[in-house]
């Protein structure tokens, strides 16, 4: 098969990893740095374009699409699904998980179980919304925040406050700020479940280093390999499926009442290979070598 990853480039070491994997199993593989794609629009001619040429036609793009650059890449996405090309993770599901409320309204919605969140303008509220949430302390968190970077852990009223009215200020893309009921029973770990196509491949708990209550490795925490409870693995492959993700690294917390999704992540790193020992790049090619060929028409026009 001809296959397209869309990615940064051969830096990266997911992207040398698939391309490690794809071409073990003779596939002819070539890595597409988005960015320097263009798309040119015209009644009838759309088209991406590579280094001044319309980009070949592949039998299968695996997307992995970094979260600075989502509106670019889901837009590069888009249009290879337009064309007809079959994308292994889609740009609506892209854009969809990459917004950390819209995620949590369709999770709710769908049946999986998230931290209580809510979510306001007005800092006149907070009386109200405390009292939706049971009181302090609570999580606040800006809906398109990564690497735990915007995720605040408010102790009493008088900071949450403060807290709302800071990131408000501070906020001139309207990105709406999350605010959410503190699982203090797993604070400062939590568990990365890696779904490709319906099964967990591989899973982890991380921890972090010092007393954070973030567990972002990019914070410092460090994973180690875990075994899921036959709950935990239903709550992740049920919320990768809500979220349209065929690939997917849906971060669990344990609580006292079962496992929480915290967020599902449309392109998740493979440092849980080394953690784990797992193949997760050999079976997302194995599982595009039994769906690429299933593309339909509607795909195609999947906007
Ligand atoms: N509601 C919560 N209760 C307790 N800890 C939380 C909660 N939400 C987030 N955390 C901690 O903060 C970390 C980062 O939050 P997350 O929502 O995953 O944002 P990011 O996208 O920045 O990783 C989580 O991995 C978890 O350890
Ligand atoms: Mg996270």
């Amino acid at each position: 098969m001809k296959i397209a990853i869309l990615s940064n480039g051969n830096a990266n070491y997911s992207t040398r990893r698939l391309v490690e994997e794809a071409e073990k199993r003779g596939h002819d593989v070539r890595v597409i740095k988005y960015k320097n794609c263009y798309i040119s629009i015209e009644q009838g001619k759309n088209q991406v374009f590579y280094k001044g040429k319309p980009l070949e036609h592949f039998d299968a793009v695996i997307p992995r699409i970094a979260s600075n650059m989502t509106q670019y890449g889901t837009m590069i996405v888009r249009q290879l699904e337009m064309q007809g090309d079959y994308c292994l993770s889609k740009s609506l599901a892209i854009s969809r998980a990459r917004n950390k409320l819209r995620s949590t309204q369709l999770l709710a919605k769908y049946g999986v179980d998230i931290p209580k969140t809510v979510v306001s303008r007005n800092t006149a509220d907070i009386d109200d919304l405390l009292d939706q949430l049971d009181g302090c302390p609570v999580i606040i968190k800006l809906a398109s925040g990564t690497h735990g970077n915007g995720v605040v852990l408010a102790e009493t009223k008088k900071a949450a406050k403060s807290v709302l009215q800071a990131f408000y200020l501070t906020n001139d893309n309207g990105t709406n700020i999350l605010l959410q009921e503190f699982i203090k029973e797993s604070a400062g770990t939590d568990i990365r479940a890696f779904v490709v196509g319906g099964r967990v491949v591989a899973s982890m708990q991380r921890q972090s280093l010092d007393d954070d209550f973030r567990s972002n490795l990019h914070k410092g925490g460090n994973g180690k390999i875990i075994k899921l409870t036959p709950e935990e693995e239903k709550v992740a492959v049920k919320a990768a499926k809500v979220m349209g993700l065929s690939v997917a690294g849906v971060d669990l917390m344990r609580s006292s009442r079962g496992p929480l999704v915290l967020e599902v992540n449309a392109s998740p790193g493979f440092g849980i290979e080394k953690i784990t020992g797992r193949n997760v790049a050999s079976k997302m090619i194995e599982y595009v070598e039994r769906n690429a060929k299933r593309t339909n028409h509607r795909d195609r026009i999947g906007a």
